[in-house]
């Protein structure tokens, strides 16, 4: 079947489990073509580890709409991505398989993150050539890049509250793991390096008062935590409104983690520019999504909140749970990762990754708790966190301009495929355990 339609992109969603689409610009218009049986099961192969997780649904751009994009790194190049087993890395190796590019991961299999065991990860894709290694053993490394013509720095430990009592541990591997990657590229230059920043740099998101004033920087003082004034006022005491935060936002580092993102991705770019190696810097917001993992503690607060509920424990949430947050699909920050290796312009730029959407934490949790079909009312501690922000949310307006991305999946279709996902995955309850560690520090 061939249908044509005009005008921009089209969003592709696999509902069927025997039909996909292609999309092919021809001059303005775009032509589609639906599959049959034979040539999606050929076409699909690439993704045989996402399809293995999201039996229901999953959410995709087709490679002709992918290629669309700037083709500047030619296809068939082989890239690097360190951390690539992990939950994001994972998803851009289908990206980049499906694309036609070669994947090498390098990656120590953490245990935090991969289990005691450090087995391969059974959702990593088949056709990725992994690795196994620390990103601060040279050698190793050295090795890794032999025959690399661009690299994805993903490696890193991913905790903001275990930041904060594992100071040495998250600076050896993020801040020096960077800089070993870094010298490294030096001797073994590549077309292009994108390394994974956060938002967690920004510290307090932008704020305006109800005069339209917009207001960088103001922050919670310990005083005003234990008075439980969750809310941000300015210096003068005005009440603030919380708006989507831009990239021209002053960093406030209130974490060792953020410290070491954003010397992560300062660095990659001090040392790009420097030796002429294109580097982008991707700001990701709160990602979600399959594989991300659910007996970690310390990653996102959908998989905490999923784990807790699904060992019938209420989610527990900190402040009042009025705390916005911007929730991405690990499938559109794969695709913005893919953008950001072949968009010309992108080099040497930082970029927010975000839904540009924004949630309470506690709507979030509701929601979650619908989606597992548990009825556990969430639990509003009052407590709170040494260098928890109130909101932060993204703009952005210059991920979209420059890199031409543009999120496709919705919160509550992003929940679903978590929760369908979910579904198949034993989810550990290390929460309370992880809670206590922070207490225990009287953090
Ligand atoms: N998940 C999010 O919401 C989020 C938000 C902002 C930024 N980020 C950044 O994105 C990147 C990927 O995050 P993720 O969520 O996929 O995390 P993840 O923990 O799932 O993946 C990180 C991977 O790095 C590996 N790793 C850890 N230490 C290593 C070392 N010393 N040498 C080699 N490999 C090592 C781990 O084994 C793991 O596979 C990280 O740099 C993280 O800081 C993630």
């Amino acid at each position: 079947m061939t249908w044509e339609i005009t005008g921009d992109s089209e969003r592709i969603f696999h509902h069927s489990p025997n039909q996909s689409c292609t999309i092919r610009q021809n001059n303005s218009a775009l032509i589609g073509e639906t599959h049959g049986p034979q040539e999606f099961i050929q076409r699909e192969n690439n993704r045989a580890a996402l399809s293995r997780t999201l039996p229901q649904m999953s959410f995709s751009r087709s490679r002709n709409e992918r290629q669309c994009a700037h083709n500047k790194i030619e296809m068939s190049k082989r890239i690097l991505i360190t951390g690539g087993a992990g939950f994001i890395g994972s998803h851009v190796a289908d990206e980049l398989l499906e694309s036609g590019y070669t994947v090498r991961v390098f990656d120590s299999l953490a245990p935090q993150v991969h289990g005691p065991e450090r087995n391969r990860p059974t959702y990593l894709n088949s056709e990725v050539e992994l690795l196994l290694g620390d990103v601060r053993d040279e050698r190793a490394l050295s090795k890794a890049l032999e025959g690399v013509d661009a690299v994805y720095h993903f490696a890193a430990m991913v905790g903001v509250g275990q930041s904060m009592y594992e100071i040495a541990q998250y600076t050896s591997v993020n801040n020096s793991g960077t800089a070993v990657l870094l010298q490294q590229l030096i001797k073994k230059p590549v077309e292009r390096l994108v390394v994974a920043s956060s938002m967690s740099v920004y510290g307090e998101g932008l704020y305006q008062t109800d005069e339209g004033e917009i207001v960088d920087g103001s922050e919670r003082g310990l005083e005003q935590l234990r008075k439980h004034a969750w809310e941000l006022t300015s210096r003068e005491g005005k009440d603030l409104q919380p708006i989507a935060t831009p990239e021209t936002k002053t960093p406030s580092l209130a974490s060792v983690y953020a410290l070491s993102k954003y010397d992560q991705e300062r660095m990659s770019l001090l040392i790009g520019r420097a030796y002429k190696m294109p580097t982008v810097a991707l700001r990701f917001f709160n990602v979600y999504g399959p594989h991300q993992a659910l007996s970690n503690p310390y990653t996102g607060v959908l998989a905490i909140f999923a784990s807790q509920l699904l060992n019938n424990n209420a989610p527990s949430i900190f402040e009042d749970g009025l705390q916005r947050r911007d929730f991405v699909s690990v499938h559109d920050v794969a695709h913005a990762c893919t953008l950001a290796l072949e968009v010309p312009e992108a080099a040497d730029e930082v970029f927010n990754i975000g839904s540009g959407e924004n949630f309470t934490v506690r709507e979030v949790a509701r929601r979650m708790g619908a989606a597992v079909n548990k009825q556990i009312e969430p639990e509003i501690t009052g407590k709170y966190r040494v260098g928890d922000i109130r909101h932060c949310f993204s703009d952005i307006t210059k991920a979209r301009k420059i890199l031409g991305y543009e999120p496709i999946v919705s919160f509550d279709e992003g929940l679903e495929e978590l929760v369908n996902w979910l579904e198949g995955e034993v989810a550990v309850d290390k929460v309370t355990q992880a809670k206590a560690e922070l207490a225990a520090r009287g953090l």
